[in-house]
């Protein structure tokens, strides 16, 4: 198997780092501390290809948005009928009606929907409307959980790049408690009797750099009732989980009932949407908080959005990605083994979280790093993605680089 030389995307970078401060920013800077392409040239499928033109079977998937295939047909004929009849007008389209009321109807918590760019339009939305409905303050959330880049999402992350530009005060109402904590959650309900104005998380534990943790059995439900009792509203973000765990919503697999859920990335495959939707005893709540931008009514994305949503149930696609996500644990678990190495698939199966076990992250990196050199791109710190279009020959072929990388990995460490 040939290595891929990646010297245009280097050149491409090179320019880039003249004109854009760090060449390439955010959470796409995150592979720059390791070797591989940095610049697409095209995308088909479950596939990309980089500058340099080497082929990639794509296992972050744009970091969650594609979820039907990159260039769905059925979603680009969507979005492109309504930017023939208008995208950002000055009136909104009757799309955006349809769209809420998919929602409604698909997912059980949705009594309404409202509409944003990015996840972290939906996350500080659903915080302000939590605020504006208690008349409290405090916002709890899962320590290392992340909901976007607001300044209270960031100040009190421990991490310095990600404090950078934040004051103190920022965090000032922000509690953080470890994932899976009833007894913390408790606690801090107590401490701060009266002024929990949320709790917000992502259904299941998804960190960086480490392992992902599925619920404790029970634990939602006891969530819930711990907010029920004390008057807090239970957000939920699956601005990534979103329609990989259910489509329904990751509640409905967990057994309970949120007051809102955050959703974004897989929402239109690819088109610039989000979604906060919530429960009806929030509707006046909402109605009440100023929440505008001047791309949130575009309408072509709405329109993608609705056929992504569509597309999904069609396909059942939650459960199919599932399976193959189930499927590319297996097989690469399996692989590493008859190589004598150990692999730990974390999370749930349609995101899964990859570590080998008993060698240093270093040596994990190295692993993802020559899987990369091969045309399978995975990232050594960061949850994985499947979509409905990753089929047997993706996976088959992603058996034999996996393979190849554990071969090589020993080679460069004998
Ligand atoms: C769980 C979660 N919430 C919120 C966000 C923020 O979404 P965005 O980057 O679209 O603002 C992300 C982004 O990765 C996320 O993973």
């Amino acid at each position: 198997m040939d290595i891929y030389p990646t010297d245009e995307s280097e050149r491409v970078f090179n320019r880039a780092k003249a004109v854009i401060p760090g060449g390439i920013f955010g959470h796409y800077a995150g592979a720059l501390g390791r070797p591989g392409p940095r610049f697409f040239s095209r995308s088909e499928g479950a596939h990309f290809w980089d500058v340099d033109g080497n082929e990639y079977i794509d296992y972050m998937c744009a970091y969650g948005p594609m979820i039907l295939g990159y260039n769905n047909e059925v979603v680009d004929a969507a979005a492109r009928a309504q930017y023939e009849l208008g995208n950002t007008v000055s009136l909104a389209a009757p799309i955006m009606v349809e769209l809420a009321e998919l929602l409604v109807e698909k997912v059980a918590a949705a009594d309404w929907a409202l509409f944003g760019k990015n996840g972290g339009d939906s996350t500080g939305l659903a915080v302000r409307i939590a605020r504006a409905a208690t008349g409290r303050n405090k916002i709890v959330k899962i320590r290392d959980g992340y909901h976007g880049v607001a300044p209270w999402m960031m100040a009190s992350t421990g991490d310095p790049r990600f404090e950078a530009g934040t004051i103190s005060e920022d965090a000032a109402h922000v509690i953080e408690i470890p994932w899976n904590d009833l007894a913390a959650l408790r606690q801090v309900v107590s401490d701060h009797r009266d002024d929990v104005a949320c709790f917000i998380s992502s259904p299941y534990d998804h960190p960086v750099l480490r392992d992902n943790t599925l619920p404790a059995e029970g634990y939602w439900r006891e969530v819930e009732a711990v907010c029920r009792q004390n008057g807090v509203t239970l957000i939920i973000d699956e601005v990534r989980s979103g329609f990989r765990i259910n489509l329904g919503g990751a509640n409905v697999s967990y057994g309970f009932t949120p007051d809102m859920i955050c959703f974004g990335k897989a929402l239109g495959n690819g088109y610039p949407i989000s979604a906060l939707v919530g429960s009806d005893a929030l509707k006046e709540a909402a109605q009440g908080v100023f929440y505008t931008g001047t791309q949130f009514f575009n309408a072509a994305p709405m329109a993608a959005a609705k056929a992504t949503v569509e597309a999904l149930f069609a396909a059942d696609a939650a459960s199919q990605m599932t399976s193959t996500g189930q499927a590319l644990n297996d097989g690469l678990v399996n692989v590493a083994h008859q190589q004598g190495f150990e692999l730990v698939a974390s999370g749930v199966p349609a995101m899964p979280y990859f570590r080998l076990a008993n060698v240093d992250m270093e040596t994990h990196f190295r692993w993802v790093d020559e899987c990369v050199k091969r045309g399978v791109y995975f990232l050594g710190y960061h949850n994985h993605f499947v979509s409905t279009v990753h089929g047997q020959a993706d996976m088959e072929r992603t058996f034999e680089v996996a393979n190849e990388a554990f071969v090589a990995l020993r080679e460069s460490t004998d």
